[in-house]
């Protein structure tokens, strides 16, 4: 596939892995030895998953690169399905505004539609402002919390009654694996990790920092860094969560204290927690977590015959959506989407009025569940064209839980 003077083709780990790892990482502003690590895991990756993974040359020059390889993410309803990741994308400087990521989203979704493994697409956006024009919707959030050290809990709050042990990455290494095996089945938005995504999922990217630090509990575990913060009147350092994943309430609060309390700490922060953290409703004062959110998870439904039914839904509905798609025109059109009283879901071709008109990006952002289509209505993204439809597709897509992702991919 050609865009001017670039074209684009598959990689693949002979002839591409160096040049790969250079343009991924240096897109980035990675540069530099301390990086080394990071490029390993980007060229094993790349060998793990050989035909997913799309070059933009210049000549014989790699100027940019992208891959989406298939991970399973536990979607509402239907546990874990194959979800393609979007990742890696960078465009050499010397190449920006040249086409180089249109040519390289073309040939991804049509590399995903042609290997029908998935429908759905999916990614962490750079900035916010890249991706909507490809049809990428906002399904999910994540939110940004710093607590003060020695913040109270609530009275009443149960923290077992074992004690939280503090190990390093090697100690921690088997019963981290385990307890994410565990959790990451029910949590909406979570992926499967193999030994290569361990490393992104952990990489200590914070210079200036401890290395990463475990605290452990039976079903639980926080991976955290320290950075070291002396002021005048004391020591002030910065925790920073890295992640922290509990199976029970009680673990879950059991870490949060053992954190919360930590000498010569100022304040805890966690850069990409869920938005329904429990935390703030297990302190006295809720307000002592001051919450950012920003946009997390950006869902395509490459192919949204095959996306729609690979997850459940939570009420029934029967509607005909006029879908928008100018990335996919395949997409684009009227489609009767059923959900029955089991809350599965049937989507096929019709020629009736449509009930409601929507983009693609629309149906991507409530895909996950955690968005209304209400919401997005009143964000004037919608036409309802039969009162009420709105509102019936905000109950059979809205999810018992927010998605949440716990690592950057
Ligand atoms: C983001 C990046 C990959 C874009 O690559 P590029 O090859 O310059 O992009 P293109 O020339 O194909 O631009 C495609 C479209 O996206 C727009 N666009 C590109 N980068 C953008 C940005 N950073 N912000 C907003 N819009 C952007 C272009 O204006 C163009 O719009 P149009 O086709 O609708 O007119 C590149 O700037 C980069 O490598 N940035 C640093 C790494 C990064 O942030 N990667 C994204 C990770 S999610």
């Amino acid at each position: 596939m050609s865009t001017g003077d670039l074209h684009v083709r598959a990689m693949t780990p002979a002839d591409d892995a160096e040049a790969y790892a250079r343009v991924a990482t240096e897109a980035f502003y990675l540069e530099g030895s301390e990086h080394d690590e990071l490029r390993k895991a980007e060229i094993a990756l790349l060998q793990a998953h050989p035909g997913d993974y799309q070059g933009a040359f210049d000549g014989d020059e790699l100027v940019a690169v992208a891959g989406c390889p298939i991970r399973l993410m536990t979607l509402p309803g239907n546990g874990q399905q194959p979800v393609a990741c979007v990742t890696a994308v960078g465009t050499a400087t010397s190449h920006r505004r040249r086409g180089a990521l249109r040519a390289m989203m073309r040939f991804q979704v049509e590399h995903i539609r042609k290997e029908g493994r998935t429908g759905i697409a999916l990614l962490s956006a750079s900035e916010g402002s890249i991706y909507g024009r490809f049809g990428y919707g906002i399904a999910s959030e994540r939110a940004n919390f710093e607590v003060p050290r020695g913040t109270e809990f609530a009275a009443g709050v149960d923290f077992g009654s074992e004690r939280v042990r503090h190990l390093t990455q090697e100690q921690a290494r088997d019963h981290v694996r385990a307890v994410y095996e565990q959790v990451a089945p029910a949590r909406v938005g979570w992926l499967t990790r193999d030994e290569h995504n361990w490393i992104f999922a952990h990489f200590p990217a914070t210079g200036g920092a401890t290395p990463m630090r475990f605290a452990v509990v039976s079903g639980g575990y926080a991976a955290y860094q320290i950075k070291a913060n002396w002021q005048r009147r004391g020591p002030a350092s910065e925790l920073m969560i890295k992640e922290l994943v509990a199976a029970t309430p009680a673990a879950h609060a059991a870490l949060w204290r053992e954190l919360i309390n930590l000498d010569q700490i100022g304040e805890i922060t966690w850069d990409r927690t869920g938005v329904e953290d429990p935390l703030p409703r297990m302190l006295r004062d809720p307000r002592q977590v001051t919450v950012d959110v920003v946009d997390d998870l950006w869902v395509r439904l490459v192919d949204l015959s095959t996306a729609l039914p690979a997850r459940t839904y939570s009420a029934p509905v029967d509607a005909v959506l006029e879908v928008t798609d100018e990335f996919c025109p395949w997409n684009a059109g009227r489609w009767r989407l059923v959900v029955d009283d089991k809350g599965q879901a049937t989507v096929e071709r019709s020629t009736a009025d449509p009930d409601v008109r929507l983009d693609i990006a629309d149906l991507g952002a409530i895909f996950l569940g955690g968005v209304r289509l209400t919401r997005l209505a009143a964000a004037g993204r919608v036409v309802e064209h039969r009162a009420g439809t709105v509102s019936a597709l905000t109950r059979t897509f809205l999810g018992d839980t927010a998605p949440h992702i716990p690592e950057v991919f």
